[in-house]
């Protein structure tokens, strides 16, 4: 197989590391991946922030709700949405910029968040590091805003810590693929009977890993979704700007 295929079919996140640091060159290779991104009409209205300072990522698990891998990995990177960038062309070709205040814009921008992190995890992990994706900072967004001076126009939306992994896990295993390919047309039809085993054997894997605190993937899901679990979101993205009302 592909050794990109093959590195991407066995992702896995990774939530303890050790003290190794990540050599500047290592992590400017990673930058420049993800840099090259695409974006939505070329925009590139997504920046990231590299933090190193312990003291800076200790604070940043605090906001994420006391995460110790975002104190642990040497590197945790802030994915941005930033509208602040693309408002300077704007504004140079004698416009004012609107899209932040659409739901739209707020779609693009995720879009191209989600790209620019896939690129960061594939690019970390091919150079035989861990990391693990980091939406945890929508917990106290204007905490994240303050700690990183964030402008007007732009928003956290998501973060990746990155290191020399730890302990090898093994893949967390998936729903049947029934329930993510589609064929011509959506059918849901295998849904309900590959949640039940899924549910089955996910609790497999967490006795695997000596995990009683494992849940079924549906309690799990359920515990989480059954209410908004960032409330503070849709507020401080609209004292930013991103008001998402059009
Ligand atoms: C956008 C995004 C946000 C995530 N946020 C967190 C997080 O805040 N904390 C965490 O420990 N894991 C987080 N994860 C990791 C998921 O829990 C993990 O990808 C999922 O359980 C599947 O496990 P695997 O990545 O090992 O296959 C996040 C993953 C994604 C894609």
């Amino acid at each position: 197989m592909n050794e990109t295929i093959e590195l991407m079919q066995a992702h896995k996140s990774t939530r303890s590391y050790t003290e190794q640091p990540v050599s500047e060159q290592m992590l400017n290779e990673i930058i420049h991946a993800a840099w090259r991104s695409p974006s939505s009409i070329n925009a590139q209205e997504i920046s990231v922030v590299v933090v190193r300072d312990p003291v800076r990522r200790a604070r940043i698990s605090e906001i994420a709700g006391g995460q110790p891998w975002i104190a642990q990995a040497p590197v945790f990177i802030v994915v941005i949405v930033d509208f602040n960038k693309t408002r300077i062309g704007v504004e140079k070709a004698g416009y004012t910029q609107t899209i932040q205040e659409s739901m739209e814009g707020f779609g693009v921008a995720a879009v191209d968040a989600g790209i620019v992190l896939g690129n960061l995890m594939t690019a970390a992990r091919a150079q035989g590091l861990g990391m693990v994706p980091i939406g945890g900072i929508r917990r106290d967004p204007q905490a994240l805003i303050d700690l990183l001076e964030l402008p007007p126009f732009t928003f956290p939306l998501v973060g990746m810590c990155m290191g020399h992994a730890a302990v090898d896990m093994p893949l967390k295993p998936r729903l049947d693929i029934s329930t993510f390919r589609h064929n011509e047309r959506y059918n849901a039809t295998s849904y309900a009977a590959a949640v039940d085993t899924y549910d089955e054997e996910i609790m497999k894997y967490w006795q695997q890993l000596g995990r009683s605190d494992g849940l079924p993937w549906s309690t799990n899901v359920g515990n989480v979704f059954k209410s908004l679990y960032f409330p503070e979101v849709r507020p401080v993205a609209a004292k930013q700007g991103l008001l998402n009302d059009k």
